[in-house]
């Protein structure tokens, strides 16, 4: 079933958690690879990846709370209390936050620089900022920052589904699982 029913997650929607899972795990990879590498041709190439995959990730992260706000999730498995719950939808919306604010600064880090992008070699990007070193510096450190914030915050959710699923024994993991 395509959309999420009272019980489970619909294909988008598990398609489209597990698609970002992946994009923005390798997008951290590929980030911290085009920061390292040395001053060259490729250091450019690898973050015109970078930048497009992140513009990518921005564009289906939108797509995925828009389907979100026409798709009621469902409902919470038996046993749990409406602390979890709390808990979960504070877990949840701090995530959303950070995988629309992470590619914001970067956009804004990249925007603001003297260098000129294209997505994915192509698309013309509009101009919308000034250069301005300070802030193209400014904004890379608080993408950095942000980066830092949802990798914690990542790492929270993926114990609380493995607590889910070990110690209380409940639906909440396979529920969102692809293959169940
Ligand atoms: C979910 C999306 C994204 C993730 C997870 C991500 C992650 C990262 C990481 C890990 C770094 C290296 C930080 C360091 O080691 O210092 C980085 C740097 C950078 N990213 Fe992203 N990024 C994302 C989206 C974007 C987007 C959409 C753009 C621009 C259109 C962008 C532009 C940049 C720039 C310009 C830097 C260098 C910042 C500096 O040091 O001044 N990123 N990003
Ligand atoms: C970059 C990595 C990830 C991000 C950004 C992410 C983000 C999210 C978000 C925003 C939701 C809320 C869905 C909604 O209510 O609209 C969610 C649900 C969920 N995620 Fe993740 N997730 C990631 C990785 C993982 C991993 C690795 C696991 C498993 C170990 C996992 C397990 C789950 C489960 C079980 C749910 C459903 C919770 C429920 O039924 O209320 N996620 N994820």
């Amino acid at each position: 079933m395509k959309r999420n029913t009272s019980s489970q997650w619909g294909t988008v929607a598990i398609g489209l958690h597990w698609l970002l899972a992946v994009l923005i795990i390798g997008q951290t990879v590929l980030g911290a690879a085009a920061e390292d590498a040395q001053v060259s041709p490729e250091k450019f190439d690898l973050f015109v990846w970078h930048k497009s995959l992140g513009v990518s990730i921005l564009l289906l992260v939108l797509l995925r709370i828009a389907w979100r706000l026409t798709n009621p999730p469902p409902d919470l498995p038996a046993g749990l209390s409406s602390r979890d719950w709390q808990l979960a939808r504070a877990g949840h919306c701090l995530l959303y936050a950070l995988m629309i604010a992470v590619p914001l600064s970067g956009w804004v880090a990249s925007d603001s620089s003297r260098i000129p992008f294209r997505i994915f070699w192509s698309v013309p990007t509009p101009d919308l900022m000034a250069a301005n070193r300070d802030l193209s510096e400014l904004a890379g450190e608080i993408h950095e920052l942000l980066v830092i914030a949802l990798l914690l915050v990542v790492a929270g959710h993926v114990l609380a589904a493995l607590h889910h699923h070990f110690i209380r024994h409940n639906d909440v993991l396979r529920r969102m699982l692809p293959w169940r």
